[in-house]
């Protein structure tokens, strides 16, 4: 029996036509206007009587027989199956939500100045890649051998850092190479100091992990060494502790390393915006005082952008190693392309001269933001970095200031988000890098407005 099923096309909604098909056939069957036995118009009849081409219906037909709702009898037509096929899980999307924030300024901490227009190294970069064929096999698990030897020369340099290409690994920035080191050296109950207040996706790392986070306290200058307890492992940031900002000092790195060689235990150091620091000497990187405890973690995130999605792991060569065997087996490394890029921009320079760029444009925004904040409280963590810290009168709470600061248009982290089981002050982490500088200047003045409606007078902590 021919179906006469009304059948309608819309060349408006953007659905391929044989889809339509299809979807109304599987409808007609589902509800019982087309049984088994059926008989389908042949896709000829069917194209005309649609004013459609015949590789509409045909592809239509196709679809159909391949999920099993209509099956062909060869030279006898098409005809509905008596097997109602598995229904596919209806998959409701929601339709998609504009971000909230998308419209307001934003002074979240940890995300660079990315200007509009791309500048030439960037674009030199990207064009020798385009120029080459992609490697043949699986590469090495490590890294490009031509990158890891070019980051070895770079970490040496702006680090002082002695390694060589057999201490390098390349990664997807830092909290993949920190989830790789713990995939690879913890067992789950493991305990693993991080400081507190701290970098969270670093702790949800640890927790996803199974491991014990025991939190270590922080001052103004960076983890309190002598507060750690026995523990196999430690997550730090020395060269700019998030949130708070300290420069841990190198009477404190050395008491650090000789602890971790005391109770064999390792240090994790994340090393994430240690290109900026204004008017301050550098300071040693751990992983220059013990590379066989240390493991360092560096990322484009904070000088070119955390879209790259890019970063290096340095390490002893053994850990490398182990490292690399299991990532081998994982096939999680970053791909060619952006390898490959990064080697164009290392070797031209691009990178260098981004962060010297972004040296001068930070010290500027960081001088007005701290200008602009420092009547309302404490400013911590200016020496370094992309953001600072404005601590509060304890009286203050830093959650209904952000959120009148966002009711007015302005995106700040409290610091209180930050914090875990040790107590101190309320605050606001501000990023000084993100906006343009007339947005910054914008968001500091609305801030400002914000923060007098807030009885700041009394004197933050100390
Ligand atoms: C403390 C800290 N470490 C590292 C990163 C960067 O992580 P990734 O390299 O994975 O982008 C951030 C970014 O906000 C950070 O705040």
């Amino acid at each position: 029996m021919e179906s006469s099923l009304p059948l309608t096309i819309d060349r408006r909604t953007g659905l391929p036509l044989h889809l339509q098909l299809a979807e109304q056939f599987r409808a007609a069957i589902l509800d019982g206007r087309l049984r088994s036995g059926h008989r389908l118009p042949s896709t000829r009849d069917l194209a005309r009587d649609l004013s459609v081409s015949r590789s509409v219906t045909q592809a239509a037909y196709d679809q159909l027989h391949a999920e099993g709702w209509i099956e062909g009898r060869t030279g006898a037509g098409t005809y509905v199956t008596d097997v109602v096929p598995l229904q596919p899980a209806v998959r409701h999307r929601a339709a998609p939500q504009p971000d909230p924030a998308a419209e307001l300024l934003s002074l979240r901490p940890g995300i660079p100045y990315i200007a509009p227009t791309p500048d030439p190294g960037w674009r030199r970069a990207w064009r020798e890649v385009s120029t080459q064929s992609p490697p043949r096999g699986y590469d090495d698990a490590a890294g490009l051998p031509e990158l890891r030897a070019a980051l070895a020369d770079h970490v040496g340099r702006v680090r002082g850092i002695a390694c060589g290409p057999e201490n390098i690994l390349i990664t997807n920035g830092t909290v993949h190479g920190l989830r790789l080191i713990l995939t690879v050296t913890r067992r789950p109950g493991d305990r693993i100091a991080i400081e507190d207040p701290g970098y969270l996706n670093a702790v949800v790392a640890a927790r996803d992990h199974h491991l014990d986070v025991v939190d270590v306290p922080v001052d103004s200058d960076g983890l309190r060494v002598s507060a750690l307890t026995e523990v196999p492992a430690v997550y730090v940031t020395p060269s700019h502790q998030y949130p708070l900002g300290g420069r841990l000092p190198v009477a404190r790195r050395n008491e650090l390393v000789r602890w971790a060689r005391r109770n064999d235990a390792m240090l994790i150091e994340d090393d994430y915006d240690s290109e900026f620091r204004y008017d301050v000497a550098p300071l040693p990187a751990l992983a220059q005082l013990d590379l066989d405890r240390v493991v360092h973690l560096g990322t484009l995130s904070k000088t070119i952008s955390p879209a790259l999605r890019l970063g290096w792991l340095v390490a002893s060569d053994a850990m490398v190693d182990r490292l690399a065997r299991f990532r081998a087996e994982s096939g999680d490394w970053p791909g060619w392309p952006m390898q490959a890029a990064l080697l164009a921009m290392l070797r031209d320079g691009y990178l260098d001269q981004t962060v010297r760029k972004g040296r001068r444009l930070y010290a500027d925004r960081r001088l007005h933001t701290c200008t602009a904040l420092a009547p309302y409280g404490q400013i911590i963590g200016q020496e370094a970095g992309l953001h600072i810290t404005l601590l509060l009168p304890t009286h203050l709470n830093d959650q209904a200031i952000t959120t009148a600061a966002r009711q007015a248009g302005v995106v700040v982290a409290p610091l209180s988000d930050y914090r875990r089981s040790t107590p101190g002050p309320p605050g606001l982490v501000i990023g000084y890098a993100t906006p343009t500088t007339p947005d910054l200047h914008q968001a500091l003045k609305i801030l400002v407005q914000v923060l007098d409606r807030f009885d700041t007078s009394r004197k933050a902590p100390a």
